[in-house]
């Protein structure tokens, strides 16, 4: 039987068709089940991945974890990772496919869930919903005035997407439903009723909102910097559903600072957690939350179904249904039907 470890607590009725092919060892359990802990279990430490891999053949990992030559090295049984998560900017996949492991991973089961969160921030960052509960909190909500605490609209608003694949096109859909003129930036042009492709700096001028969802790569680290946010509106407001560093934290925190910009809202952020006294976190108009784009019970679900069904798949020698193309191709096995995963919801 293969030897697989697992990252974290997968639950019990998802992980079955994988207890039935190999012998797992998983990480840790949640104290009190799917959606209701608050705890964050630990991450599981290095030395702990370097030694449990030893003598594994199959990994189901998390983000949280770096996969990297050491690792790699580390594990000379190990033929194939299956992450849960659709990025994969931890993962060092050139060197995967030199050492022969394929990768998998779980796009798609996500994309809506993540254009959900991304139009939650987008309203409660242009109408300054934590900024008003801060004052009700505090007790500093007087009678009613109708010059107090106004914003901008979020209907007719121009929102800009960096980045049209999956989740900057769920994105757009829900822009129409705000009448919203949409503006994208992709390398090349997409189908997407109503929208605009511009180029960075004519979407950055041109947006009432800019809305960050492209991968992380080298081209795209630090891909909104200073002159990036000096060309945006002085109230625009700029949103990252995507990954921390693709945004200088440092330039932000000037731009908020010198009010360059109107405010931000952050799933994502760099570093990651952000330290309590991260100045980031100073801001009145600074929405950060902790990456939970993707976080919710059916998401989350559909995202452990894949990534569990990557691993069955391979182990059965079939395809895996949503192998990461640039990692090791699969040995030669009967590839006649595709594995399926057991609870995914494409999008
Ligand atoms: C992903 O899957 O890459 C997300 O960031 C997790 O929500």
């Amino acid at each position: 039987m293969p030897r697989v470890f697992v990252s974290d607590f997968i639950p019990g009725d998802i992980l079955e068709p994988l207890a039935t092919l190999a012998e797992l060892e998983v990480w840790s359990q949640p104290s009190g089940g799917l959606g209701v802990a608050p705890q964050i279990s630990p991450r599981v430490p290095r030395q702990t991945l370097l030694d449990r891999l030893a003598d594994c053949d199959g990994w189901l990992s998390m983000l949280s974890d770096t996969i990297d030559v050491e690792l790699l090295d580390a594990a000379p049984k190990l033929r194939v990772i299956s992450q849960m998560s659709v990025g994969v900017d931890n993962i060092d996949v050139e060197a995967c496919r030199a050492h022969g492991v394929s990768v998998g991973h779980t796009p798609d089961v996500l994309t809506e869930t993540t254009a959900d969160t991304a139009f939650a921030l987008i309203g409660a960052a242009v109408r300054r919903l934590p900024e008003g509960e801060e004052i009700v909190k505090s007790g500093e909500w007087g009678p009613w005035d109708p010059w107090h605490f106004l914003s901008g609209d979020l209907h007719g608003a121009t929102l800009g997407i960096v980045g049209m694949g999956r989740i900057g096109q769920a994105i757009a859909r829900r822009a129409r439903g705000f009448d919203m003129e949409v503006l994208y930036t992709a390398r090349t042009s997409k189908d997407v009723s109503g929208a605009t492709r511009l180029d960075r700096p004519g979407l950055l001028e041109r947006s009432d909102i800019v809305v960050i969802a492209v991968p992380l790569a080298d081209e795209t680290r630090g891909m909104i910097g200073r002159a990036e946010l000096g060309l945006m509106k002085e109230t625009a407001i700029l949103v990252n559903v995507a990954r921390g560093p693709i945004v200088d934290t440092d330039a932000l925190v000037e731009a908020l600072t010198e009010g360059v910009i109107g405010g931000a809202a952050l799933d994502v952020t760099d570093p990651e957690p952000l330290p309590p006294d991260h100045p980031l976190l100073q801001f009145p108009n600074c929405l950060v939350v902790p990456h939970i784009g993707s976080a919710t019970v059916p998401a989350r679900r559909a995202m452990a179904s894949l990534a569990v069904a990557n691993l069955v798949a391979y182990f059965r020698q079939k395809l895996m249904p949503a192998w990461l193309p640039g990692s090791a191709e699969q040995p030669p096995g009967d590839y006649s039907a595709p594995g399926s995963p057991s609870e995914s919801s494409d999008s």
